[in-house]
């Protein structure tokens, strides 16, 4: 794919790419086109030097997808659909943090999440990324036979890191909602699941949020759970966005996960953020 509208500049060899030279609120067809092009080659983009107000942040999220709602945190004053992520100087705990793709414990996750930088620290305060189809192509035959009859249970209870009444506790600096009901969040999704534009197949599987395989207990899932873990993160299917504020990084839950580092204690980090594009994985 040829890029003639836009800059695009790889982050690394197996996803991720930085595009200059667009202003997202001001797109004709083809330049759209090409945005997606990358977005679809690359899973991860971050859309360097864009000044967005909240009412734009809703106009380009719509050219991916409609809107998810997201449980657990409180919208925008007058936009219920974006919420700031943001982490205080005195705060040590923060929000994203644990590989993961966006709630997959819902029936129709969202295709994408879309991440707007406002303040971003001196240093640290990366984001993370894997490429969880290069994941699934590395794997032998006879395990990816096994894992494409297998479905994930994933919900939103945090089980294995302490629980989400625990997390909300400790993430002060933002307007939670929802906690006593995290656990009735849950959905059953294909351990494999590919992807409508693209074909390909990735590893639809996550420590953070799958907490067993569909028909199995969790002791016995739980040791290939870790397992697809790992290996989903291996360093050669990673990629790491260093934000500045105007950075509007978009990636593809359906065949990506992240983790945001926990590095910038003392310092403070904001973000908006939305979800869209509400798709049953198969
Ligand atoms: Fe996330």
């Amino acid at each position: 794919m040829s890029y003639d509208r836009i800059e695009v500049r790889p982050l690394a060899g197996s996803l991720g790419a930085e595009i200059r030279g667009v202003d997202v609120r001001r797109m004709d067809n083809q330049t759209w086109s090409e945005v997606h092009q990358a977005f679809l080659e690359f899973r991860v983009i971050a859309i360097r030097d864009q000044q967005l107000q909240p009412d734009d942040i809703m106009s380009v999220s719509r050219r991916f997808g409609e809107p998810n709602f997201y449980p657990f945190v409180t919208g925008m004053e007058g936009y219920p659909y974006i919420f700031e992520i943001v982490k205080e100087p005195q705060e040590t705990r923060n929000f994203g943090g644990g590989w993961h793709s966006d709630t997959t414990y819902l029936a129709q996750p969202p295709l994408a999440t879309v991440l707007y930088a406002l303040e971003t620290p001196a240093k640290g305060g990366d984001t993370l990324y894997c490429n969880t189809a290069a994941a699934y192509d590395a794997l032998s035959d006879t395990m990816k036979d096994m894992l494409g009859r297998l479905k994930g249970v994933n919900s939103a209870g945090l089980k294995h890191s302490g629980g989400r009444a625990s997390h909300h506790k400790v993430i002060g600096g933002m307007k939670i909602q929802g906690t006593e009901q995290a656990d009735t969040y849950e959905a059953i999704h294909p351990i494999v699941r590919t992807c409508p534009d693209t074909g390909r197949k990735a590893l639809y599987v996550s420590r953070a949020h799958t907490i067993r395989f569909d028909g199995m207990t969790e002791d016995e899932s739980r040791p290939l759970i870790e397992w697809l873990q790992q290996h989903q993160i291996r360093p050669e299917f990673t990629c790491r966005v260093q934000w500045e504020p105007g950075t509007l990084t978009v990636w593809d839950n359906r065949c990506t996960q992240h983790s945001a580092i926990n590095d910038y204690n003392g310092q403070r980090r904001r973000m908006q953020r939305i979800t869209v594009g509400p798709q049953i994985p198969a």
